[in-house]
């Protein structure tokens, strides 16, 4: 079974599972603020759940998550991708960044 280790803890999950529900169903969420209630859910139009991934590989990005993080206030080149629209295949490390989108990787102290 893949795990995914964020914000100090790790959770098992199964072959495929979106790393969105992985981390909802551990009780955590890919989401900051607000956006734990005001987003699209999971279906890849929001944006609220890019999270940087540390460690670990994923696959290539669908359409829905190339149109979401291509534009504002995301952007293609800063490395996040969609927890919604990510599958978990193997042990993955994952980091959330600050912004109601979690978009501002340059920032320290992201939460
Ligand atoms: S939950 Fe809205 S894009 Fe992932």
């Amino acid at each position: 079974m893949p795990t995914v280790t964020f914000r100090g803890q790790t959770i098992e999950c199964e072959a495929g599972e979106k790393l969105r529900d992985v981390l909802l169903r551990a009780g955590l969420s890919p989401h900051n603020g607000q956006a734990r209630w005001f987003n699209c859910k999971g279906f890849g139009t929001c944006g609220t759940c890019a999270v940087e991934i540390l460690r670990g590989q994923v696959g290539p990005k669908n359409r829905r998550e190339e149109w979401r993080l291509d534009f504002p206030p995301h952007d293609r080149d800063a490395g996040l991708r969609l927890a919604c629209q990510v599958s978990v295949t193997e042990d993955l490390v994952i980091e959330k960044h600050d912004g109601f989108w979690g978009h501002l990787v340059d920032d320290e102290g992201s939460s």
